[in-house]
């Protein structure tokens, strides 16, 4: 029953018909500019200058080219599927058409960490940005015990108590977006749209401006030597950067969630898909070009590197050259990590939605809402276990949280394209993913190699979420499975009392090891 699998063709006669309810309204366009509005956001605003200034120094953009080809990979992987099987179940759909219901529920599980974390963790550096604005830009103050999470994560001492008590602006930004995603998919992508040329524009404004304040001697050494200890500097440093920015790219997948709202998703899912990545690694490669051109690399240890390497672009007499850009970038940080959240937030109740009318999520998941034609209910809980885990978590243990939870999907993706090539090699691909076998193994490969470096603790947190998975998928999902019904499954009991044994100590050593020591 565990590798009970949905039928290709089933699959695609459900892509194409309308019995889900969604209004289809996406063109390439609309789905390209969804793709720029995940990724560009956090990481390349945010997380870059520590990249830069720990890891990479200036072959930053080496590190940049790497995180590129693994997710280029990927790309093309789900690229294949999204326009084979255009269902807004994204990699959860692919698995279970391929290797079974089982490890589908797993990948599912596994995806609400990329897209629900993810939203939180941008909607926490979001508030970042509007804090630093309102203090700098406009005076105003925002008291620090409502801006921020209760307590901070450091790997080597484990959790401690911080001034604060919740983060409001973070779960202010989720209440908001959720709000306009209740009222339609169109609206939201049009919003979406505006938003996706504000940022860019601020990114070519940055570039093109900050290149002429770009000093050569920044560049040198290009790759700054080990300093012997691994990841710090040298070829080590240039790897563990990419790890790192792997962040900045999240989010080109959420393309394939829109399947079902597409107009012509056969064509227009990989356009949407490879379009967006494209844009975004030649947007980060000459970012990353011109910050560590513009400042010594050793001066971007912060959280707002863009605005830090715009301040310090100067004139001959010492002031300030790009002084109109830096109250610009500010703003374009701020509307972009919203619409990153806006993609996330979209991306995950179709996921749910999908789950749900599977049976191995409660029926209400997948209701849809007579006149807006969005999946409410499972907008409203996604957007309301956002707005908790925003308003209480520090954004380190939910960004490594996300990297580790999007690459598990990447190698799932990747080899699910190789089996099914395999199982169905004749069915008709729209797109196929060139290179076969070397592309989806070259993904498989490199996405492993940048969990493997991760830490101890990020690993637990992914494999406690596993767990209660799996108690979900044992004591709910496998009585309810659509695909399943009407069979019985002799060792259920069995199994189900050793998951459940199993799940329930794997938890309470993780609550003990992380929460209580
Ligand atoms: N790529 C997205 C960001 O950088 C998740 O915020």
């Amino acid at each position: 029953m565990l590798f009970t699998k949905k039928s290709i063709e089933g699959l695609q006669a459900e892509a194409a018909g309308e019995s889900s309810g969604l209004r289809r309204t996406l063109g390439a366009l609309n789905l390209t500019s969804l793709g720029v509005g995940a990724i560009i956001g956090a990481g390349i605003f945010s997380i870059t200058g520590v990249a830069a200034a720990q890891y990479a120094g200036p072959a930053l953009v080496v590190s940049f080219i790497i995180s590129a080809i693994a997710c280029g990979f990927a790309g093309l992987c789900y690229a294949e599927f999204a326009s084979m099987l255009p269902i807004a179940g994204s990699a959860y759909t692919y698995s279970y058409a391929t290797i079974g219901e089982f490890f589908a529920w797993i990948i599912g599980w596994d995806l609400i960490i990329e897209y629900l974390f993810a939203s939180s963790t941008v909607a926490v550096a979001w508030s970042g940005y509007v804090v630093s604005f309102f203090e700098k830009n406009l005076g105003i103050h925002i008291p620090a015990a409502l801006s921020g999470a209760p307590y901070s994560f450091d790997p080597a001492t484990g959790f401690a108590a911080t001034d604060a008590v919740i983060n409001l602006p973070a779960i202010l930004i989720i209440g908001i977006i959720t709000f306009m995603l209740v009222r339609g998919i169109k609206e939201s992508a049009t919003f979406n749209n505006v938003i996706v040329l504000v940022k860019v524009v601020v990114i070519l404004l940055f570039i093109v401006f900050g290149f002429m304040y770009v000093n050569p001697e920044n560049w040198v050494p290009f790759i700054p030597e080990n300093t012997g200890e691994f990841g710090s500097y040298g070829w080590s440093g240039i790897f563990r950067a990419a790890g790192v920015i792997f962040f900045a790219y999240i989010g080109f997948d959420a393309v394939s969630t829109a399947a079902q709202e597409s107009k012509n998703p056969q064509r227009d899912m990989p356009i949407g898909i490879l379009a967006s990545l494209a844009i975004c690694t030649v947007l980060y490669i000459a970012v990353s070009l011109v910050l560590t051109g513009i400042v010594p690399y050793s001066m971007l240890n912060v959280p707002d590197p863009i605005a830090v390497a715009v301040d310090a672009a100067k004139l001959p007499d010492g002031s300030l050259a790009l002084a109109w850009l830096s109250p610009l970038v500010k703003i374009g940080a701020i509307a972009g990590l919203s619409s990153v959240i806006l993609v996330m937030l979209m991306g995950q109740p179709r996921i749910f939605f999908t789950m749900s009318r599977d049976g191995l999520l409660p029926s209400i998941f997948s209701k849809v809402h007579t006149t807006y034609r969005t999946p409410i209910v499972s907008t409203i809980i996604t957007g309301a276990t956002a707005m908790v885990i925003a308003g209480f978590f520090p954004i380190n243990v939910l960004s490594e949280l996300v990297s580790i939870g999007t690459l598990l999907a990447f190698v799932l993706v990747c080899t699910a394209v190789l089996i099914l090539r395999r199982t169905h090699p004749h069915i008709e691909r729209p797109f196929k993913t060139p290179l076969v076998p070397f592309v989806p193994i070259g993904g498989i490969v490199v996405c492993l190699s940048q969990m493997i470096p991760l830490p101890l603790a990020t690993w637990e947190r992914l494999i406690a979420w596993l767990a209660v998975g799996m108690l979900i998928y044992f004591f709910y999902g496998v009585k309810h499975s659509k695909v399943n019904e009407g069979r019985t499954w002799a060792p259920l009991g069995t199994v189900r009392i050793m998951v459940g044994v199993l799940s329930v100590v794997f938890l309470s050593y993780v609550m003990w090891a992380h929460f209580l020591k």
